[in-house]
């Protein structure tokens, strides 16, 4: 698929990307600098957003700011809101994200509900703040990354898959009252895909029932769906198929069961019950 996906008219002259400093975020930095559109990137370590900046201002020639931000805080709207105000914003891909797979009878309550702050109130946050200014402008979109069959419930990711399942479920909705005022809105629930995170979860490519998807075809087909405005693309035709055909039991069966080898083998590591109280 081509990489310069995205209209610069439409959806520049700045883009705001959160996740940026890693995996499908850097690489929506990468696409959407190649089409000419500058960048507010955000995520929490500054070091690799000013990298990942610098470099994309050196090949594309555009402009870049870097927001060193945890999206968990409470009130992150007030210190992102003074580094993006003075910006056209045409785009918002709200895409931070995070998984630590494990049993839930294991998991700490301070871990729970910092991943559901950073996986579903920070969407909303972000979307309660840049949905006016872009219907103001009449133009423009944002793109939110949830996660494939999510809305099933996955054994071994339960709070993960139900977070993710908000995310599907908002930016479905936001896209159908934003769409006459001129606004795209697009979900993009990938597959397992090519990213550091996979690494961090223990999965290789020897103990994953299927291949994970390249990070760049992932990313071009989410830009490609927000510029024709899908309201939900799973990226992969692959990943399309075995969403329609699969039965949720059989998913469910599967995931669970490569989880538990993969913590049985201490490659993700349990918390104990004890430990979590
Ligand atoms: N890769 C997959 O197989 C897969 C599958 C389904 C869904 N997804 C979703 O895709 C999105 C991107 O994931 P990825 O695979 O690219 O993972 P990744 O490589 O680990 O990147 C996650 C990004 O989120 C940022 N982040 C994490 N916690 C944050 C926080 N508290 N505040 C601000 N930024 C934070 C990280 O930056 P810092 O560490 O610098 O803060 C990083 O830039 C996530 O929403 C994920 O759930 C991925």
């Amino acid at each position: 698929m081509m990489e310069k996906t995205i209209d610069n008219r439409r959806f520049g002259p700045w883009a705001l990307i959160t996740g940026a400093s890693s995996g499908i975020g850097k690489e929506f930095a990468r696409q959407i600098a190649a089409s000419g559109i500058n960048l507010l990137l955000v995520a929490r370590r500054e070091d690799v957003l000013r990298e990942v900046g610098a470099k994309l201002t050196g090949d594309f020639g555009i402009g870049h700011r870097v927001l060193a931000l945890d999206l968990t805080e409470d009130n992150f709207i007030r210190k992102l809101a003074p580094a993006a105000d003075d910006l056209d914003i045409g785009l918002v891909v709200s895409n931070a994200g995070t998984a630590q797979p494990g049993e839930f009878l294991a998991k700490k309550r301070d871990e729970l509900l910092g991943l559901l702050r950073l996986n579903t109130l920070a969407h909303l946050e972000i979307a309660h703040y840049f949905c006016p200014r872009l219907s103001a402008r009449k133009s423009g979109g944002l793109l939110f990354v949830g996660a494939m069959r999510s809305e099933i419930g996955i054994p071994y990711m339960a709070n993960e898959a139900a977070s993710k399942a908000y995310v599907q479920s908002f930016a479905q909705a936001l896209h159908f009252e934003l769409k006459p005022l001129g606004v795209h809105v697009t979900v993009l629930p990938p597959g397992p895909t090519e990213t550091p995170v996979l690494a961090k979860f223990g999965l290789s490519l020897e103990t994953m029932p299927m291949k994970p998807m390249k990070v760049e075809q992932c990313v071009a087909e989410g830009l490609q769906a927000l510029y024709l405005n899908r309201s939900l693309m799973i990226p992969g035709r692959l990943n399309r198929i075995m969403n329609a055909v699969v039965p949720a039991f059989v998913v469910r069966r599967l995931t669970a069961s490569t989880f538990k080898k993969t913590l049985a083998n201490n490659l993700v590591k349990p918390q104990s019950p004890k430990e979590s109280r």
